[in-house]
Protein backbone atom coordinates (compact mmCIF):
# COMPACT_ATOMS: atom_id res chain seq x y z
CA UNK A 1 0.00 0.00 0.00
CA UNK A 2 2.09 3.04 -1.19
CA UNK A 3 0.80 5.57 -2.88
CA UNK A 4 -1.79 8.06 -1.95
CA UNK A 5 -4.83 8.54 -4.88
CA UNK A 6 -6.24 11.89 -4.18
CA UNK A 7 -8.91 13.48 -6.43
CA UNK A 8 -9.03 17.20 -5.95
CA UNK A 9 -11.68 19.95 -6.02
CA UNK A 10 -13.13 19.76 -2.60
CA UNK A 11 -12.68 22.45 0.05
CA UNK A 12 -11.97 21.03 3.70
CA UNK A 13 -14.17 21.70 6.36
CA UNK A 14 -14.41 20.90 9.91
CA UNK A 15 -12.70 19.64 12.69
CA UNK A 16 -8.92 18.26 12.47
CA UNK A 17 -6.99 17.18 15.80
CA UNK A 18 -3.37 17.52 15.45
CA UNK A 19 -0.79 14.77 16.70
CA UNK A 20 2.05 14.85 18.95
CA UNK A 21 5.29 16.35 17.06
CA UNK A 22 7.28 14.05 15.55
CA UNK A 23 10.79 16.06 15.88
CA UNK A 24 10.04 16.38 19.62
CA UNK A 25 9.33 12.94 20.42
CA UNK A 26 12.86 11.16 18.67
CA UNK A 27 14.95 13.49 21.07
CA UNK A 28 12.83 12.58 23.73
CA UNK A 29 12.40 8.80 23.55
CA UNK A 30 16.14 8.69 23.05
CA UNK A 31 16.48 10.36 26.52
CA UNK A 32 15.17 7.13 28.03
CA UNK A 33 19.10 6.47 27.68
CA UNK A 34 20.03 8.76 30.27
CA UNK A 35 18.51 6.72 33.19
CA UNK A 36 18.30 3.55 34.33
CA UNK A 37 14.41 4.11 35.43
CA UNK A 38 11.41 4.26 33.44
CA UNK A 39 10.38 7.24 31.48
CA UNK A 40 6.98 7.37 30.21
CA UNK A 41 6.08 9.60 27.48
CA UNK A 42 2.78 10.77 26.38
CA UNK A 43 0.96 12.15 23.22
CA UNK A 44 3.80 9.93 21.25
CA UNK A 45 2.96 10.33 17.15
CA UNK A 46 1.60 6.98 15.72
CA UNK A 47 4.66 7.15 12.60
CA UNK A 48 7.03 5.57 11.41
CA UNK A 49 10.06 7.10 12.67
CA UNK A 50 8.64 6.71 16.31
CA UNK A 51 8.68 2.70 14.85
CA UNK A 52 11.92 3.02 13.76
CA UNK A 53 13.36 4.74 17.23
CA UNK A 54 11.91 2.07 19.26
CA UNK A 55 13.15 -0.59 17.28
CA UNK A 56 16.74 0.92 17.34
CA UNK A 57 16.60 1.42 21.98
CA UNK A 58 15.03 -2.42 22.10
CA UNK A 59 18.15 -3.31 20.21
CA UNK A 60 20.31 -1.86 22.43
CA UNK A 61 18.44 -3.51 25.32
CA UNK A 62 16.57 -1.16 26.47
CA UNK A 63 12.68 -2.09 27.55
CA UNK A 64 9.86 -0.47 25.29
CA UNK A 65 6.34 -0.89 25.82
CA UNK A 66 3.20 0.88 23.95
CA UNK A 67 0.63 0.15 26.57
CA UNK A 68 -1.69 2.26 24.51
CA UNK A 69 -2.17 4.54 21.64
CA UNK A 70 0.00 7.27 21.69
CA UNK A 71 1.96 6.20 25.19
CA UNK A 72 5.41 4.72 25.30
CA UNK A 73 7.14 3.53 28.31
CA UNK A 74 10.75 3.00 28.17
CA UNK A 75 13.19 1.42 30.66
CA UNK A 76 16.82 1.40 29.68
CA UNK A 77 18.32 -0.39 32.89
CA UNK A 78 19.51 -3.34 30.91
CA UNK A 79 21.26 -0.90 28.34
CA UNK A 80 23.70 -3.38 26.96
CA UNK A 81 24.51 -2.88 23.40
CA UNK A 82 25.80 1.03 22.65
CA UNK A 83 25.29 0.42 19.04
CA UNK A 84 22.92 2.22 15.88
CA UNK A 85 23.67 -0.19 12.96
CA UNK A 86 23.63 1.15 9.57
CA UNK A 87 20.34 -0.84 8.51
CA UNK A 88 18.39 1.39 11.18
CA UNK A 89 20.50 4.39 11.06
CA UNK A 90 19.84 4.88 6.94
CA UNK A 91 16.64 4.51 7.48
CA UNK A 92 16.01 7.23 9.43
CA UNK A 93 19.25 9.78 10.43
CA UNK A 94 17.26 11.44 13.39
CA UNK A 95 18.87 8.40 14.65
CA UNK A 96 22.18 10.20 15.83
CA UNK A 97 20.35 11.71 18.16
CA UNK A 98 21.52 8.22 20.38
CA UNK A 99 25.34 9.41 19.96
CA UNK A 100 25.03 12.12 22.95
CA UNK A 101 23.37 10.39 25.19
CA UNK A 102 25.04 6.65 24.70
CA UNK A 103 28.65 8.24 25.51
CA UNK A 104 27.04 10.14 28.28
CA UNK A 105 25.46 7.29 30.15
CA UNK A 106 27.81 4.10 28.96
CA UNK A 107 31.16 6.18 28.37
CA UNK A 108 30.56 4.27 24.85
CA UNK A 109 29.10 4.09 21.37
CA UNK A 110 29.42 3.05 18.11
CA UNK A 111 26.80 4.76 15.84
CA UNK A 112 26.18 4.38 12.13
CA UNK A 113 27.11 7.78 9.84
CA UNK A 114 24.30 8.96 8.03
CA UNK A 115 25.24 9.02 4.18
CA UNK A 116 22.96 11.39 2.24
CA UNK A 117 20.06 12.09 2.29
CA UNK A 118 17.38 13.39 -0.62
CA UNK A 119 17.32 16.88 0.81
CA UNK A 120 21.21 17.54 0.76
CA UNK A 121 24.57 16.16 1.95
CA UNK A 122 23.51 16.79 6.21
CA UNK A 123 26.47 15.81 7.24
CA UNK A 124 26.91 15.48 11.25
CA UNK A 125 30.24 17.06 12.23
CA UNK A 126 29.28 19.77 14.78
CA UNK A 127 27.95 17.01 16.65
CA UNK A 128 31.18 15.07 16.53
CA UNK A 129 32.78 18.50 17.50
CA UNK A 130 30.93 18.91 20.15
CA UNK A 131 31.61 16.00 21.89
CA UNK A 132 35.27 15.89 21.67
CA UNK A 133 35.02 19.55 23.28
CA UNK A 134 33.41 17.44 26.12
CA UNK A 135 36.42 15.29 26.06
CA UNK A 136 35.03 12.44 23.82
CA UNK A 137 37.33 10.08 21.80
CA UNK A 138 36.52 9.99 18.47
CA UNK A 139 37.59 7.58 15.70
CA UNK A 140 35.40 7.03 12.53
CA UNK A 141 35.97 3.43 11.03
CA UNK A 142 34.28 1.34 8.65
CA UNK A 143 31.31 4.03 8.36
CA UNK A 144 30.95 4.17 12.24
CA UNK A 145 31.00 6.72 14.75
CA UNK A 146 33.36 5.21 17.60
CA UNK A 147 33.06 7.58 20.82
CA UNK A 148 34.47 6.97 24.34
CA UNK A 149 34.38 8.91 26.99
CA UNK A 150 34.94 7.61 30.85
CA UNK A 151 32.82 10.74 32.22
CA UNK A 152 32.08 13.81 29.68
CA UNK A 153 33.34 17.39 30.48
CA UNK A 154 31.15 20.39 30.51
CA UNK A 155 32.63 22.70 27.63
CA UNK A 156 31.98 25.76 26.31
CA UNK A 157 30.96 24.80 22.93
CA UNK A 158 30.14 27.43 19.73
CA UNK A 159 28.19 26.01 17.37
CA UNK A 160 29.22 26.93 13.31
CA UNK A 161 26.03 26.68 12.37
CA UNK A 162 22.17 26.09 13.97
CA UNK A 163 21.57 22.67 14.45
CA UNK A 164 18.95 21.69 15.75
CA UNK A 165 19.32 18.11 16.51
CA UNK A 166 23.16 18.93 17.08
CA UNK A 167 21.74 21.23 20.12
CA UNK A 168 19.55 18.28 21.21
CA UNK A 169 22.55 15.72 20.95
CA UNK A 170 25.00 18.00 22.91
CA UNK A 171 22.45 19.15 25.58
CA UNK A 172 21.58 15.43 26.40
CA UNK A 173 25.48 14.28 26.23
CA UNK A 174 25.60 17.40 29.00
CA UNK A 175 23.07 16.46 31.04
CA UNK A 176 25.15 13.88 32.74
CA UNK A 177 28.64 15.46 32.10
CA UNK A 178 30.94 16.80 34.80
CA UNK A 179 30.44 20.33 35.25
CA UNK A 180 29.02 22.83 33.16
CA UNK A 181 28.52 23.39 29.27
CA UNK A 182 27.47 25.95 27.83
CA UNK A 183 26.22 25.97 24.20
CA UNK A 184 26.42 29.52 22.17
CA UNK A 185 24.74 29.64 19.08
CA UNK A 186 21.85 26.74 19.78
CA UNK A 187 19.02 25.86 18.05
CA UNK A 188 15.98 27.63 19.61
CA UNK A 189 13.38 25.54 17.97
CA UNK A 190 10.74 24.42 20.47
CA UNK A 191 11.34 20.89 20.08
CA UNK A 192 14.40 21.78 21.90
CA UNK A 193 12.63 23.50 24.53
CA UNK A 194 10.25 20.06 24.82
CA UNK A 195 13.48 17.95 24.94
CA UNK A 196 14.89 20.48 27.65
CA UNK A 197 11.56 20.51 29.33
CA UNK A 198 11.81 16.37 29.55
CA UNK A 199 15.23 16.61 30.63
CA UNK A 200 14.47 18.88 33.84
CA UNK A 201 11.71 16.49 34.91
CA UNK A 202 14.44 13.81 35.10
CA UNK A 203 16.44 16.22 37.15
CA UNK A 204 18.41 17.87 34.73
CA UNK A 205 19.94 21.59 35.26
CA UNK A 206 19.05 23.19 32.20
CA UNK A 207 18.61 27.11 31.37
CA UNK A 208 18.13 29.10 28.28
CA UNK A 209 16.64 26.58 26.57
CA UNK A 210 14.56 28.80 23.84
CA UNK A 211 17.46 31.21 23.73
CA UNK A 212 20.61 30.69 21.38
CA UNK A 213 22.61 30.16 24.95
CA UNK A 214 21.96 27.06 26.73
CA UNK A 215 23.51 26.42 29.98
CA UNK A 216 23.59 22.83 31.28
CA UNK A 217 25.16 21.96 34.20
CA UNK A 218 25.80 18.38 34.71
CA UNK A 219 24.34 15.93 37.27
CA UNK A 220 25.73 12.44 38.43
CA UNK A 221 22.39 10.68 37.76
CA UNK A 222 19.17 11.54 35.85
CA UNK A 223 15.63 9.97 36.92
CA UNK A 224 12.82 8.76 35.99
CA UNK A 225 9.67 10.88 34.71
CA UNK A 226 6.11 11.40 32.76
CA UNK A 227 6.06 13.68 29.74
CA UNK A 228 3.49 14.52 27.39
CA UNK A 229 5.57 15.56 23.98
CA UNK A 230 4.01 19.29 22.31
CA UNK A 231 1.37 19.25 19.35
CA UNK A 232 3.51 18.81 16.20
CA UNK A 233 3.50 22.73 14.22
CA UNK A 234 4.70 21.16 10.50
CA UNK A 235 1.17 19.22 10.62
CA UNK A 236 -0.42 21.92 12.21
CA UNK A 237 1.20 24.19 9.29
CA UNK A 238 -0.21 21.64 6.48
CA UNK A 239 -3.21 21.32 8.05
CA UNK A 240 -3.71 25.27 7.34
CA UNK A 241 -2.13 25.42 4.32
CA UNK A 242 -4.57 22.88 3.29
CA UNK A 243 -7.40 24.96 3.86
CA UNK A 244 -6.16 28.07 2.57
CA UNK A 245 -5.11 26.29 -0.99
CA UNK A 246 -8.57 24.52 -0.80
CA UNK A 247 -10.66 27.82 0.34
CA UNK A 248 -12.29 25.52 3.48
CA UNK A 249 -12.85 26.31 6.81
CA UNK A 250 -11.01 24.07 9.38
CA UNK A 251 -10.35 24.47 13.30
CA UNK A 252 -7.40 22.60 14.21
CA UNK A 253 -7.38 21.41 18.00
CA UNK A 254 -4.81 19.92 20.61
CA UNK A 255 -2.30 22.16 18.99
CA UNK A 256 -0.39 25.28 19.66
CA UNK A 257 -0.58 29.01 17.42
CA UNK A 258 2.27 30.42 19.22
CA UNK A 259 5.37 28.56 17.78
CA UNK A 260 3.64 28.97 14.47
CA UNK A 261 4.03 33.12 14.43
CA UNK A 262 5.95 32.91 10.92
CA UNK A 263 3.81 30.40 9.06
CA UNK A 264 0.38 32.15 10.11
CA UNK A 265 2.06 35.26 9.13
CA UNK A 266 2.68 34.16 5.94
CA UNK A 267 -0.25 32.83 5.51
CA UNK A 268 -2.72 36.02 6.65
CA UNK A 269 -1.08 37.42 3.69
CA UNK A 270 -2.46 35.07 1.46
CA UNK A 271 -6.01 36.01 2.04
CA UNK A 272 -6.83 33.47 4.48
CA UNK A 273 -8.52 34.48 7.47
CA UNK A 274 -7.19 32.96 11.25
CA UNK A 275 -7.93 32.89 14.31
CA UNK A 276 -5.53 31.30 16.98
CA UNK A 277 -6.62 30.69 20.51
CA UNK A 278 -4.68 28.83 23.32
CA UNK A 279 -4.47 25.52 21.94
CA UNK A 280 -6.80 25.90 18.41
CA UNK A 281 -6.42 27.41 15.46
CA UNK A 282 -9.74 28.33 13.06
CA UNK A 283 -8.87 28.97 9.34
CA UNK A 284 -11.19 30.15 6.84
CA UNK A 285 -10.29 30.79 3.38
CA UNK A 286 -12.90 31.82 0.51
CA UNK A 287 -11.12 32.94 -2.41
CA UNK A 288 -8.30 32.28 -4.45
CA UNK A 289 -5.04 32.48 -2.40
CA UNK A 290 -2.80 35.26 -2.96
CA UNK A 291 1.41 34.65 -4.04
CA UNK A 292 3.29 34.58 -1.14
CA UNK A 293 7.17 35.01 -1.00
CA UNK A 294 9.40 33.47 2.34
CA UNK A 295 12.62 32.60 3.08
CA UNK A 296 13.62 29.59 5.36
CA UNK A 297 15.79 30.34 8.06
CA UNK A 298 16.12 28.66 12.02
CA UNK A 299 13.14 29.36 13.91
CA UNK A 300 11.55 31.70 14.64
CA UNK A 301 11.71 32.85 11.34
CA UNK A 302 9.83 29.82 8.33
CA UNK A 303 10.61 26.83 9.01
CA UNK A 304 12.30 24.35 6.38
CA UNK A 305 9.52 22.17 6.82
CA UNK A 306 7.26 24.22 5.42
CA UNK A 307 8.97 25.09 2.35
CA UNK A 308 7.10 22.44 0.19
CA UNK A 309 3.86 22.93 1.33
CA UNK A 310 3.88 26.97 0.81
CA UNK A 311 5.49 26.42 -3.24
CA UNK A 312 2.36 23.87 -3.88
CA UNK A 313 0.07 26.80 -2.39
CA UNK A 314 2.07 29.48 -4.72
CA UNK A 315 1.94 27.20 -7.67
CA UNK A 316 -2.11 27.57 -7.65
CA UNK A 317 -1.84 31.28 -5.71
CA UNK A 318 -2.75 34.28 -7.91
CA UNK A 319 0.61 36.41 -8.73
CA UNK A 320 4.20 35.45 -8.35
CA UNK A 321 6.66 34.17 -5.32
CA UNK A 322 9.71 33.79 -4.53
CA UNK A 323 10.88 31.13 -2.09
CA UNK A 324 14.71 30.64 -0.73
CA UNK A 325 15.93 27.97 0.79
CA UNK A 326 18.32 28.61 2.90
CA UNK A 327 18.40 25.60 5.17
CA UNK A 328 18.85 22.75 3.04
CA UNK A 329 20.85 22.61 -0.15
CA UNK A 330 18.78 20.05 -2.34
CA UNK A 331 15.44 20.48 -0.98
CA UNK A 332 12.92 21.39 -4.33
CA UNK A 333 12.84 17.69 -4.98
CA UNK A 334 9.28 18.54 -5.56
CA UNK A 335 8.97 21.03 -7.93
CA UNK A 336 9.88 18.68 -10.80
CA UNK A 337 6.76 16.83 -9.50
CA UNK A 338 4.21 19.76 -9.48
CA UNK A 339 5.65 20.78 -12.87
CA UNK A 340 3.92 17.31 -13.70
CA UNK A 341 0.78 18.67 -13.07
CA UNK A 342 1.18 21.34 -14.45
CA UNK A 343 2.78 24.07 -12.28
CA UNK A 344 4.75 26.85 -13.58
CA UNK A 345 8.26 27.15 -11.47
CA UNK A 346 11.65 28.08 -12.32
CA UNK A 347 14.35 26.97 -9.85
CA UNK A 348 17.75 28.48 -9.82
CA UNK A 349 20.79 27.32 -7.44
CA UNK A 350 18.27 28.18 -3.64
CA UNK A 351 15.93 29.86 -4.85
CA UNK A 352 12.53 28.78 -6.91
CA UNK A 353 10.20 31.34 -8.76
CA UNK A 354 6.44 30.63 -8.66
CA UNK A 355 4.29 32.16 -11.27
CA UNK A 356 0.55 30.64 -9.86
CA UNK A 357 -2.02 29.13 -12.23
CA UNK A 358 -5.46 28.20 -11.11
CA UNK A 359 -5.54 25.34 -13.31
CA UNK A 360 -3.13 22.03 -12.17
CA UNK A 361 -4.37 18.90 -13.60
CA UNK A 362 -3.99 15.27 -12.15
CA UNK A 363 -1.03 13.02 -13.00
CA UNK A 364 0.89 10.49 -11.38
CA UNK A 365 3.86 12.09 -9.34
CA UNK A 366 7.00 10.69 -7.37
CA UNK A 367 7.31 11.45 -3.44
CA UNK A 368 11.16 12.25 -2.32
CA UNK A 369 11.23 12.77 1.34
CA UNK A 370 8.95 13.92 3.94
CA UNK A 371 8.09 17.43 3.34
CA UNK A 372 7.98 16.99 -0.59
CA UNK A 373 5.47 14.22 -0.68
CA UNK A 374 3.22 16.51 1.72
CA UNK A 375 3.24 18.96 -1.13
CA UNK A 376 2.42 16.47 -3.59
CA UNK A 377 -1.09 15.67 -1.55
CA UNK A 378 -1.88 19.22 -1.21
CA UNK A 379 -1.57 20.00 -4.66
CA UNK A 380 -3.57 16.60 -5.92
CA UNK A 381 -6.65 18.24 -3.46
CA UNK A 382 -6.77 21.20 -5.74
CA UNK A 383 -5.57 19.38 -8.95
CA UNK A 384 -8.48 18.75 -12.16
CA UNK A 385 -8.81 14.92 -12.16
CA UNK A 386 -7.38 12.01 -10.05
CA UNK A 387 -3.31 12.67 -8.45
CA UNK A 388 -1.57 9.38 -7.94
CA UNK A 389 1.32 10.25 -4.86
CA UNK A 390 3.64 7.21 -5.64
CA UNK A 391 6.25 6.25 -3.03
CA UNK A 392 3.91 7.46 -0.13
CA UNK A 393 6.03 5.88 2.59
CA UNK A 394 7.99 8.72 3.32
CA UNK A 395 4.63 10.83 4.24
CA UNK A 396 3.91 8.06 6.67
CA UNK A 397 7.66 8.95 8.40
CA UNK A 398 6.10 12.30 9.54
CA UNK A 399 1.99 12.49 9.16
CA UNK A 400 -0.49 10.24 11.25
CA UNK A 401 -3.58 9.27 9.46
CA UNK A 402 -2.87 11.81 7.25
CA UNK A 403 -5.56 10.41 4.50
CA UNK A 404 -8.14 9.19 7.45
CA UNK A 405 -7.78 13.00 8.57
CA UNK A 406 -8.38 14.51 5.21
CA UNK A 407 -11.10 12.38 4.83
CA UNK A 408 -12.54 13.33 7.60
CA UNK A 409 -12.81 17.09 6.44
CA UNK A 410 -13.98 16.15 3.52
CA UNK A 411 -11.06 15.21 0.84
CA UNK A 412 -11.29 12.15 -1.68
CA UNK A 413 -8.15 10.63 -0.71
CA UNK A 414 -7.59 7.07 -0.53
CA UNK A 415 -4.56 4.57 -0.15
CA UNK A 416 -3.76 1.97 -2.90
CA UNK A 417 -0.58 -0.74 -3.30
C1 LIG B 1 16.07 18.93 12.10
C2 LIG B 1 14.70 18.37 11.88
C3 LIG B 1 14.30 18.53 10.42
C4 LIG B 1 14.43 19.99 10.00
C5 LIG B 1 15.81 20.54 10.35
C6 LIG B 1 15.95 22.03 10.10
C7 LIG B 1 14.57 16.60 13.53
C8 LIG B 1 14.55 15.14 13.81
N1 LIG B 1 14.72 16.96 12.25
O1 LIG B 1 16.98 18.18 11.30
O2 LIG B 1 12.95 18.10 10.28
O3 LIG B 1 14.24 20.09 8.61
O4 LIG B 1 16.10 20.30 11.73
O5 LIG B 1 14.98 22.73 10.82
O6 LIG B 1 14.41 17.42 14.42
N2 LIG B 1 24.67 20.78 9.61
C9 LIG B 1 26.03 20.65 9.46
N3 LIG B 1 26.73 19.91 10.38
C10 LIG B 1 26.12 19.29 11.43
C11 LIG B 1 24.73 19.45 11.59
C12 LIG B 1 24.02 20.20 10.67
O7 LIG B 1 26.61 21.17 8.52
O8 LIG B 1 26.80 18.64 12.22
C13 LIG B 1 23.89 21.57 8.62
C14 LIG B 1 22.88 20.72 7.86
O9 LIG B 1 23.46 20.08 6.75
C15 LIG B 1 21.86 21.76 7.46
C16 LIG B 1 21.85 22.73 8.66
O10 LIG B 1 23.10 22.50 9.33
O11 LIG B 1 22.26 22.45 6.32
C17 LIG B 1 20.74 22.53 9.64
O12 LIG B 1 20.59 21.16 9.93
P1 LIG B 1 20.04 20.62 11.32
O13 LIG B 1 19.36 21.71 12.07
O14 LIG B 1 21.11 19.86 12.00
O15 LIG B 1 18.93 19.58 10.83
P2 LIG B 1 18.55 18.27 11.56
O16 LIG B 1 18.77 18.45 13.03
O17 LIG B 1 19.15 17.09 10.88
Amino acid sequence: MDKLIVEGGNPLAGEVSISGAKNAALPILTAAILTEDALRIENVPELRDIATTCALLTQMGIWVRRPEPRVVELSAHALSNPLAPYDLVKTMRASILVLGPLVARCGEARVSLPGGCAIGLRPVDLHIKGLQAMGAEIDIDHGYIHARAKRLQGARIVLDLVTVTGTENLMMAASLAEGTTILENAAREPEVVDLAQCLQAMGARIKGAGTDVITIEGVERLHGATFKVMPDRIETGTFLVATAMTGGRVVLTDTRPDILDAVITKLRETGALIEAGNDAISICADTRPLAVGLRTAPYPAFPTDMQAQFVALNAIAEGTAIVTETIFENRFMHVQELRRLGAEIEVEGNTAVITGTPNLAGATVMATDLRASACLVLAGLVARGETVVDRIYHLDRGYQAIEAKLSALGARIRRAS
